[in-house]
């Protein structure tokens, strides 16, 4: 603790030596008009029976200086009757007035006067000016309320449930976190206490946000397109704060690399769901980790790993795999280090537009091919948009066919034209009886809601038809299933060349 410093000489009444006399006499400070605005001042008074308006030069409490129109000057000493200085419709000083002063400012004759009568309340002056300068001149004190709009009750009240429930757990998972040792809380993965710990999260906090924003997403369906912006406002004003502490959540509506789902927001869905500063923010993590948007990524990976695995289990020839959009590969990692054997060669080809997945994705499978899989497993990345895909025939060429071409965490994003033109390319880089799995969120997303009024994170839902149609205007001629994964919002259209 710092310590306090102490005075070193405290003086006693009798030691108090004051200032030089000069020095503290006091002469109340001047003001000019200027510095009193936006006020407006000004000082009225009779002159020959008529009333005229001077705009104020400056004042202090007990004169003020004017500027004198062009009637006969007043002489020094002279007494004016009834003078007021007014301040907006403040009218602080009414009374007699003694003039003290009269000189030429810049072709402006200025008259200087002391009060007679009691003193002018500077300080209700300067009051005022405050009031007047805050927040913006002409606008109202209070900013107008963009969340306020009729209707759509429940969605707000389930909003402000949440966020109370929130605020409580807070507090008791900050209560809890001071009595955790740190090796549970941030240490190593897979530490009893630590399991234990998020099993017990799970079961209590993790399963009402989930519940509750499934809840929040239903009700926020049926509201009136036209409040959505106030909508948004009020549930951001309620949870924001909440959600973003997880650190996924914040990349999410990040969004450093410029889009949204980057590889570094699905490796906190893959490996990393218990992530964040505080436990709070860890709690937070696990709960969006176990919604469905979450359960859907890993559900959807472990489909294309299973279908993967099938075939190399099942193929004693070479075989040749595509992995569109690869991002970090995660599928393909987890393949390659439970596989049992490798009855034959496999070549993996990743293609990304993001050089950084790419790295990620090489860094983590080179040394895993190289200690099991050295001579059996080929890996080559290729560093390309779609766009380019779509406008150059060539760019598999030399790469030969594929046995299977898999898409997950791309379509969402696609035109309907566009996802027809790319199914319609990856269908002819398919070996014959060779399947393409594209996969689309469907319209049921129950994480709809906060990714798109909390992360900014629009996806394109497709259905199943509607999935099956971009297939059929694709590949007319191809065979044509869906295959569903674990949370029931994620499925594939699997197409098998004929
Ligand atoms: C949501 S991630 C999915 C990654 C992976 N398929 C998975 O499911 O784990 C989307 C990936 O698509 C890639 N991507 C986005 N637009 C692309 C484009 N136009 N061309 C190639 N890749 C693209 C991103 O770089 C990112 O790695």
């Amino acid at each position: 603790m710092t310590p306090v410093k102490l005075i070193s000489a405290v003086r006693t009444y009798e030691e108090l030596e004051g200032a030089p006399g000069r020095e503290v006499f006091f002469r109340p400070h001047r003001f000019r008009s200027a510095e009193l605005l936006p006020l407006h001042s000004t000082v009225a008074l009779v002159v020959n029976d008529v009333l005229i308006q001077c705009p104020l030069h400056d004042v202090s409490q007990n004169g003020a200086a004017f500027e004198w129109p062009a009637h006969a000057l007043p002489a020094i000493g002279n007494r004016l009757d009834q003078l007021a200085v007014t301040f907006d419709r403040f009218e602080a000083y009414r009374g007699e007035a003694r003039v003290g002063s009269v000189r030429e400012v810049e072709g402006v004759t200025i008259v200087g006067v002391s009060f007679e009568g009691p003193l002018l309340p500077v300080d209700d002056v300067l009051n005022l000016r405050a009031l007047a300068t805050w927040p913006r001149a002409g606008a109202d004190v209070v900013r107008p309320s963009i969340w306020r709009v009729e209707g759509a009750d429940r969605y707000k009240v389930l909003v402000s449930d949440l966020a109370l429930f929130l605020e409580d757990a807070e507090e008791d998972l900050t209560r809890l976190e001071k009595e955790l040792p740190w090796h549970v809380l941030h240490g190593e993965d897979g530490s009893p206490a630590r399991l234990a710990l998020i099993d017990r999260l799970k079961v209590s906090f993790v399963s009402e946000v989930v519940r509750a924003t499934e809840e929040i997403d239903a009700a926020f369906r049926p509201v009136d397109p036209k409040s959505v912006p106030a909508l948004r406002e009020w549930s951001r004003r309620h949870l924001h704060d909440y959600f973003l502490q997880s650190p996924v959540m914040l990349r999410a509506f990040q969004k450093p690399f410029g889009y949204p789902g980057d590889y570094e927001v699905m490796r906190f869905l893959y490996e990393k769901p218990f992530e964040g500063p505080t436990l709070f923010a860890k709690a937070m993590s696990l709960a969006f980790d176990q919604t469905k948007a979450g359960v859907a990524v890993r559900g959807r990976k472990d489909v294309v790993k299973a279908r993967l695995r099938s075939m190399i289990e099942s193929r004693e020839t070479p075989l040749r795999f595509l992995s569109v959009a690869a991002g970090p590969a995660q599928e393909l990692f987890e393949l390659l280090t439970e596989l049992p054997f490798l009855p034959a060669p496999v070549e993996l080809v990743l293609f990304d537009q993001d050089k950084g997945a790419l790295g990620y994705a090489f860094r983590r499978l080179r040394p895993l091919v190289e200690a099991r899989w050295a001579g059996k497993v080929k890996l080559v990345y290729l560093n390309e948009s779609i766009k380019t895909l779509l406008t150059n025939e060539t760019l598999f060429a030399g790469l030969g066919q594929f046995d299977a071409i898999f898409c997950s965490g791309l379509y969402d994003y696609l035109q309907p034209a566009t996802a027809v033109r790319l199914t319609r390319t990856l269908e002819a880089q398919l070996a014959p009886g060779g399947i393409a799995m594209i996969a689309n969120i469907t319209p049921e997303n129950p994480c709809r809601w906060y990714m798109e009024q909390h992360l900014d994170w629009k996806l394109i839902h497709r259905s199943r038809p509607e999935l099956l149609e971009i297939a059929r205007r694709a590949a007319p001629g191809a065979h044509r299933e869906i295959l569903e994964e674990a949370s029931g919002v994620n499925p594939f259209v699997q197409i098998t060349r004929g």
